[in-house]
């Protein structure tokens, strides 16, 4: 059969819009997302209602949201090829949220681990955070997904999606695409430059340890020349033994699009590991940060894009929440 004939697999991914993206995302997820793009059908969210799930500054969030945006369009998601909208920007979203909330048990919710993890961490527990896998199965379901790559940390956000999808098929008839779970193969994980046994969180978490997309040349040699390393004095790639050193060796690799394994067996002293990792992650940020900030002083073309975005999931969207609506027995206006 010619292979253009078959509908190209369809990724559906999701972000929330929580303040800033940093080197751990742009290598370990957002890199995947752009290659995506080539040979998948691909559907990017920005999940700002899953955001409301946890107190929210209302400037902030917006600020965050329109950041984020144009950082993913800088990264080189392509808004005209691919889909990119806001979560809020489609109702359909809530709207078969609802249906997910009454297809999926009180048990399954309350087995979620992310669930005990961030309500064991915040002092205002809301129902939306209870309730957050529903909201993220319709994210889903919404757009006929077959695949989801998103990290192992989701991996029961995935499960429960597959197995609303299930319920809700075998109760009411054929209405979703099961969707997959797909780990990010390339995904490189990086580490905090000052404690690199821990993934690189939110920079205000870890100033010194973690390097913001949007960072200056200055700010990342500096953070680099600072990362903490080992006193054996040997370049080799080896997680266990030599965190600090390997996290190096993974930020330049996938800055380059090498291994770790290979970028080591070029260098013998770290300080020639560090000034060559500093500049090719200045090299890797310097159009993205042109990009961003050409998209930052235009913000009528960030908004028509995503206009477009949400007019393009609508048009999918609608459908399926008209499916779900029929099947499930609620009358038609
Ligand atoms: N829960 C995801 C996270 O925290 C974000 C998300 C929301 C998502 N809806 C999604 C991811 C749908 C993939 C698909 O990372």
């Amino acid at each position: 059969m010619c292979p253009n004939l078959k509908r190209m697999a369809r990724v559906f991914s999701g972000i929330q819009p929580s303040g800033e993206l940093h080197l751990g995302n742009l290598l370990g997820a957002l890199v995947n997302w752009v290659d995506h793009q080539k040979s998948h059908d691909a559907v990017y969210c920005i999940v700002d209602l899953h955001a409301l799930t946890l107190p929210k500054n209302p400037e902030e969030l917006r600020k965050n949201s329109l950041e984020l945006a144009q950082l993913l369009i800088a990264v080189g998601i392509n808004p005209e090829e691919s889909i990119l909208f806001m979560q809020s920007h489609v109702p359909e979203h809530s709207q078969l949220a609802w249906l997910m909330e009454c297809t999926v048990s009180f048990g399954e919710l309350n087995r979620m681990t992310a669930f005990k993890d961030k309500s064991g961490r915040n002092e205002f527990i809301s129902g939306g955070l209870f309730t957050y896998p529903a909201l993220q199965a319709a994210d889903i379901l919404l757009y006929d997904t077959d695949l989801v790559p998103v990290g192992d940390d989701q991996r029961q956000h995935i499960e429960i999606t597959r197995d609303i999808a299930e319920r809700f098929n075998s109760r009411f008839g054929d209405t979703f695409v099961v969707p997959k779970h797909v780990i990010p193969p390339a995904g490189a994980r990086i580490m905090d430059l000052q404690h690199p046994e821990r993934k690189m969180s939110k920079s205000e978490l870890s100033p010194a340890g973690t390097i913001n997309v949007l960072e200056t040349p200055e700010s990342i040699t500096k953070k680099i020349k600072r990362a903490v390393t080992d006193s054996d004095g040997d370049v080799r790639f080896d997680v266990e033994e030599k965190p600090g050193v390997s996290n190096l060796l993974s930020i330049l690799a996938a800055a380059t699009s090498s291994t770790p394994e290979k970028v080591a067996s070029s260098y013998s002293r770290y300080g020639d590991l560090k000034s060559d990792t500093a500049d090719a992650v200045i090299a890797l940020l310097r159009p993205i940060q042109e990009k961003f900030r050409e998209l930052e002083s235009d913000p009528a073309e960030t908004s028509r894009l995503l206009t477009l975005g949400s007019s393009k999931a609508r048009e999918i969207s609608s459908a399926t929440l008209g499916r779900a609506m029929q099947n499930i027995g609620l009358l038609e206006t």
